[in-house]
């Protein structure tokens, strides 16, 4: 079962154009909320029960309250537009706890690269970083200076932020952000497609193909071509769940969360599409063709788990612990 809890809008602030922050309390305001790490996320139930996911923003020391900030998509499905248009401070909200599938590995130096509205988990890294006295350099940039959000409370932050209006100042130049990355370093990412394939270009240009240097987020697959998926050897594989004790055979083309869930095994999951990393599992044996988004090449390389929302295994046989 998905944990969820209704919680009170208590502050609706414009941050940007097009861009609203919410904070958001507990009804009574009696217990702390769940404590939550830099890069989380919360998903929010919208009109038609479906949800979307948004970056905690705010203190990660204060439990009294959660922020999240909302880009209006004109284009979306409804779901912003729903929270710009008919929430209000006062209402209730339904969300989820907060969910962590983009989290701040320890390294020497970081890197930190945001996009639009993808400064939200950026922010909290920054923050986070300075708060530890560790040394790090953001740099975000927007189609505008207007439709940047969170301009001044980066501004406490001296220069180690550099904020670029594209407008005015041209792109960010992510060449000399992937230079600059003394050993040990990483890079993290948030925002458009764009941004995200233009960074790991430069630092596979600078580190090599193999590199593992970029950790990032997507909220959509949308414009992410399917990566072509290695043939299963056969018509069939074998699926042991371990801890249930089921043994079943398999098409390649079958959907594993699908499968198990029909079993009436819970496996937590939102985005069904390898974004997410809510149905992670662990793989007990087989090897497996890894589609999702969310682990890092290395992850991927050490078999030891898998989206089974969207990953499958090129083995004949695949031991999961379900
Ligand atoms: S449900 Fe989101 S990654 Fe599988």
């Amino acid at each position: 079962m998905v944990e969820q809890r209704e919680l009170r809008v208590t502050q609706m602030t414009l941050e940007a154009d097009g861009v609203l922050s919410l904070r958001l309390c507990r009804p009574e305001g009696d217990k702390p909320l769940p404590a939550w790490d830099p890069g989380a996320h919360i998903d929010v139930y919208v009109k038609d029960g479906t949800t979307r996911q948004y970056s905690l923003c705010g203190d990660p020391r204060d439990l009294s309250s959660w922020q999240i900030a909302v880009l209006r998509e004109p284009d979306g499905r409804g779901g912003s537009a729903f929270i710009h248009d008919e929430v209000r401070v006062g209402d209730r909200l339904l969300v989820t706890r907060p969910k962590q599938s983009f989290a701040l590995e320890d390294a020497p130096y970081h890197a930190l690269v945001a996009g639009g509205v993808g400064i939200t988990p950026i922010m909290a890294f920054a923050e986070h970083l300075a708060r530890e006295g560790r040394p790090f350099r953001l740099v975000y940039g927007g189609r505008t200076e207007r439709s940047m959000a969170f301009r001044q409370r980066l501004g406490t932050l001296g220069d180690r932020v550099t904020l670029l209006a594209e407008d005015r100042d041209g792109r960010p130049d992510l060449d000399e952000v992937v230079k600059e990355l003394p050993d040990g370093g990483l890079i993290y990412v948030c925002g458009p497609l764009a941004l995200l394939r233009a960074t790991q270009s430069a630092a596979e240009a600078v580190h090599g193909p193999d590199q593992d240097l970029v950790r990032f987020e997507l909220f959509s697959r949308t414009g992410v071509e399917p990566k072509e998926s290695a043939p299963l050897d056969g018509d069939s594989y074998e699926l042991v769940l371990a801890r249930s004790g089921h043994t079943l055979r398999m098409k390649p083309d079958a959907n594993i969360l699908e499968t198990v869930l029909a079993l009436g095994i819970e496996v937590e999951n939102d985005c069904r599409d390898g974004i997410c990393g809510s149905c992670v599992t662990a793989v007990l044996s087989g090897t497996v063709d890894h589609q999702d988004l969310v682990l890092t090449r290395k992850e991927q390389a050490a078999m030891d788990r898998m989206m089974i929302c969207c990953s499958k295994p090129v083995s004949d046989r695949l031991e999961l612990d379900l």
